[in-house]
């Protein structure tokens, strides 16, 4: 098989991470992302993934934005040989959509588009892309099938657009399609805009974390390793012609915000000051994960404890935060 593959999205938290690990095993990965950053903090981690990846020799970088890559860039990936697409590029987070819409839709839908008519246009094996736990809103156990959607946000809606567009291609242009939806994923060089790291950082600092409905909201955290080796088993898998499939992947344990805490409280050796405020109508209160779907196709994944997740996420965050 003929291991060149291209990532979006290769300087955020899974991008790089399954980047890194392709390139250990050999793959050629040719990784696109414009790098935009809200604050500097995100800005030096992007710095940072992206710095680990060029080290590699199997490793090409191109910084465009992918609603309107150059004419030499399609060129480069036609002559490269790009056998699958994995999909990550978009805008991520549910709090901050409701802030920026129209940034949501043009890079999680329009970019979408674009990335999907790409694997068209350069007749690629398959075409895999990031979904998300948010499009089952609170009723992830509540499911009929595919199209059992209940967003409470606009992010959700995005990805919700996603998947209608993938079964389009998949219908009319036999792409081979394949959405993943995410259950929050965690781990080292993960993001600084969610919950664990905000709560690690202030945590490790005596600083105040402000705790949604009393941390009694519960999510199905997956640990970034895992994550990885589940889109590494699809990747790996035989491409039977063309289709539209969508799973989740995530870890089945739903925890809550105060399980979270007290793992954090645990390493550093303290106790978190905490004021309590409001789940806001844009979060659901409890995400589950049904692996039944991927492991009807993929090899079972075990998954790496929330315990010893979270604790080498928050050795990880000290030891980056320290240097
Ligand atoms: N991390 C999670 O818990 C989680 C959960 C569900 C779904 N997802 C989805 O997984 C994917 C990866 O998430 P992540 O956590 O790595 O996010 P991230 O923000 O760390 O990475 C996304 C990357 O895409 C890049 N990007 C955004 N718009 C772009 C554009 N127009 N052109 C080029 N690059 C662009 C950004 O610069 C960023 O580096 C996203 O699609 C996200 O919606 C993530």
């Amino acid at each position: 098989m003929n291991k060149t593959i291209l990532i979006t999205g290769v300087a955020g938290f899974v991008g790089h991470a399954l980047a890194k690990e392709l390139l250990s095993q050999g793959w050629q990965v040719i990784g696109i992302d414009n790098l935009s950053a809200q604050t500097d903090e995100i800005r030096a981690l992007k710095q940072l993934r992206l710095t680990e990846c060029i080290g590699h020799a199997g490793f090409s970088f191109i910084c465009q934005d992918i609603k309107n890559l150059s004419d030499a860039t399609r060129q480069l990936l036609k002559e490269r040989g790009v056998t699958q697409i994995v999909h990550l590029a978009a805008n991520a987070g549910v709090r901050d959509a409701g802030r920026r819409i129209i940034e949501f839709l043009q890079n999680n839908i329009t970019g979408f588009y674009m990335m999907i008519e790409l694997a068209r246009h350069l007749d690629v094996q398959r075409f895999i892309y990031a979904s998300s736990s948010t499009i089952y809103g609170n009723h992830s156990d509540n499911r009929r099938d595919e199209f059992s959607f209940y967003p409470k946000n606009i992010y959700a809606v995005t990805k919700i657009a996603d998947e209608f567009i993938a079964k389009i291609y998949a219908d009319n242009h036999g792409l081979n399609t394949v959405g993943l939806r995410f259950f929050s994923v965690y781990g080292p060089y993960g993001r600084p805009d969610m919950a664990p790291w905000i709560f690690a950082k202030s945590i490790m600092r005596g600083e105040t974390i402000r705790v949604s409905n009393h941390g009694n909201v519960w999510r199905d955290f997956t640990y970034i390793d895992d994550l990885v080796h589940a889109i590494i088993q699809v990747l790996e898998s035989n491409p039977t012609g063309g289709g539209y499939h969508v799973c989740d992947v995530g870890s089945m344990s739903p925890r809550s915000l105060n399980d979270m805490i007290a793992v954090m409280e645990h390493y550093f050796h303290t106790t978190a000051s905490r004021v309590d405020q409001q789940l806001t109508n844009e979060e659901a209160e409890r995400t589950l994960s049904d692996m039944s779907t991927y492991t009807a196709h993929y090899p079972e994944l075990s998954f790496t404890s929330f315990e010893d997740g979270m604790t080498r996420f928050c050795h990880w965050l000290e030891h980056y935060l320290a240097s």
